[in-house]
């Protein structure tokens, strides 16, 4: 019996029985192979189908948008259109949160994620001025936001600017 025991305690350890994932011990965990994150979408299109649409439907609301003019008063004028320009100051959170996991976040590391951070962190103050229906606020924030979109630009994707780039009227 003990014999027996020992047998299965042994062929435990080495088969790791119990909870303990198969890939625990292994040095490649962390990497983004074995993430559960799905980055199939590349980031030149993450940047065209998450980034980009949802900062400009935050900015649509600020009088900061590229198309209008500037003495156009784009504030929202429905509940709907709050919303729409809320959910997008949202979504660049997200977005910008996104950029960080491994898969997308490029070397040098550190200055990548620090962007990508203080996007996130511009555009959670965009969506609390909407909460706040703070036109003022939306509008001067607005401006950070594509200013922190661009220090990024400026280190890792220096040439050519993106097309779609908004002028704001006031830079
Ligand atoms: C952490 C870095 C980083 C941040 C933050 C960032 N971008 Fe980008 N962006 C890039 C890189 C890198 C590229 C070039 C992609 C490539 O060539 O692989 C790019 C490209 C783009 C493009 C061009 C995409 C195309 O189709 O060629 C647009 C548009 C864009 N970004 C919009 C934005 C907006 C809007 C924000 C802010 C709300 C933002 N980006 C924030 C790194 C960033």
């Amino acid at each position: 019996m003990r014999f027996a025991f020992i047998t299965i305690a042994v062929a435990c350890v080495l088969a790791s029985c119990g909870p303990q994932p198969k890939t625990a011990a292994a040095p490649e965990a962390k990497t983004a192979a074995a993430a559960p994150f799905n980055t199939h979408i590349p980031l030149e299109e993450v940047m065209a189908h998450v980034m980009d649409p949802a900062a400009y439907a935050f900015w649509a609301g600020t009088g900061t948008s590229y198309t209008a003019d500037a003495d156009t008063d784009l504030s929202p004028k429905t509940e709907a259109e709050w919303k729409r320009v809320e959910d997008g100051a949202a979504m660049v959170v997200l977005g910008a949160n996104s950029l960080m996991l491994p898969g997308y976040a490029r070397e040098p590391m550190a200055d990548w994620d620090r962007y990508a951070a203080k996007v996130a962190e511009v555009a959670e103050r965009a969506k609390a001025a909407v909460e706040h229906k703070d036109t003022t606020a939306m509008r001067t924030i607005g401006d950070e936001l594509d200013a922190a979109c661009e220090a990024c630009h400026t280190q890792f994707s220096p040439s050519p600017a993106p097309a779609s780039a908004p002028a704001s009227p006031t830079r």
